[in-house]
């Protein structure tokens, strides 16, 4: 049986372990494609399988959201896509498409190609970042804020309607940032560390509330007062403990409902929102194209998946500021 490297979660917490003899996929069934792995990016979520097994059905588990890299072989029936096209996709590891190994299956539908502006590294930091904005701002209710499920964005514009994210500088931040600008929100007001403040402003932010000048609990005052009493139509929450929030200030009468206000909790995946993850794909590859989304800045490094292990303990101890860190599959040792 032909192996590859794999970073592998053999049990319930237990550690990640570099291994030689992980199997390579199959033969990309009708609709799938074979992608050699050339960038992966760490998520939180990453830890989080570890620390508590989330989302983990069965072990032993590869994870990895977040990979670029290079089609190899192609299934039947798949169009648009061919051997040595550079690719980036969102994957989904409780069914084996999974960045933290050399070689990986993918739905040819939810690939999306890297236009030349953008190398592998860039690439890999978008697409979680990038689901979680357009799942919880465009997807209908009660999956999204149901801005524009069908995400074409022809004339949709809240020019003049404020909007917030807590939490500009991660990754999810910087991606919910970037869409509410191309929705033409006005003014986008952000709460982050102040050393981001240019970079923020140069993705979209018009208003950066720094995370040192004010305590989170004072943070809703701050912002209504920068809207100058406007109604905010989107509070998007980057950071909340156990997940992403997206709150549509509007009273509306909807499961999540709190004080007339809506929450909607983000499930960042388009394998679980097919259809919607299908649309996502092809707005990514257009948005990618016109330059109008940014990658994550990110740090690259060494080791191929080995570098992996001490990138999610820095990730786990809040040691890691504004940027995604990536690692290379193919220099693993
Ligand atoms: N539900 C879903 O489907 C879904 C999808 C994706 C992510 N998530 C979750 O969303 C969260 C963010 O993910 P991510 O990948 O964007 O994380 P990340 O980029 O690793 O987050 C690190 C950033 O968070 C900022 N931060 C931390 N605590 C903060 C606070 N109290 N106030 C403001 N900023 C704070 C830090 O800002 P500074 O250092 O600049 O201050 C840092 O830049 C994680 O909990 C993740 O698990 C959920």
């Amino acid at each position: 049986m032909p192996t590859q490297k794999a970073l592998v979660l053999a049990e319930e917490f237990g550690q990640f372990v570099v291994v030689d003899n992980w199997p390579m996929p199959p033969t990309p069934g009708p609709g799938q494609v074979l992608i050699k792995v050339k960038a992966t990016a760490l998520n939180p979520v990453d830890w989080k399988m570890r620390q508590s097994g989330l989302l983990v059905q069965e072990y032993p588990i590869v994870s990895g959201w977040d990979f670029s890299g290079d089609v190899e072989v192609v299934g039947e029936g798949v169009e648009g896509l061919g051997k040595g096209d550079r690719v980036v996709a969102l994957g989904f590891p409780p069914t084996g498409f999974s960045g933290f190994q050399q070689y990986t299956l993918m739905p040819a539908d939810l690939v999306c190609k890297i236009p030349d502006s953008l190398d592998y590294a860039e690439a890999a930091s978008i697409p979680l970042g990038y689901a979680s904005a357009a799942i919880g701002l465009l997807a209908a209710s009660p999956t999204g804020a149901g801005i524009d499920p069908t995400c074409a964005l022809d004339g949709v514009s809240f020019a003049g309607q404020p909007a917030f994210v807590f939490g500009g500088s991660s990754s999810v931040g910087q991606f919910a940032i970037q869409m509410l600008r191309t929705l033409s929100f006005s003014p986008i007001i952000t709460y982050a560390s102040s050393k981001h403040t240019e970079f923020l402003k140069s993705l979209g932010a018009t208003h950066v509330i720094a995370r040192s000048a004010v305590r989170s609990a004072d943070v809703p005052a701050a912002v209504r007062k920068l809207a100058g009493g406007a109604p905010f139509k989107i509070a998007y929450d980057a950071i909340s403990e156990g997940g992403t929030v997206v709150a549509i200030l509007a009273p509306v009468k909807d499961r999540g409902d709190v004080d007339g206000k809506k929450l909607i909790y983000i499930v960042a995946s388009p394998h679980i929102h097919r259809e919607f993850g299908v649309r996502m794909v092809k707005l990514l590859a257009k948005q990618l194209e016109e330059g109008v989304i940014q990658p994550n800045r990110i740090e690259k490094l060494s080791g191929g998946l080995a570098g992996i292990v001490d990138g999610l303990a820095r990730m786990e101890n809040n040691a890691v500021s504004g940027v995604k860190l990536v690692v290379f599959p193919q220099e693993t040792a």
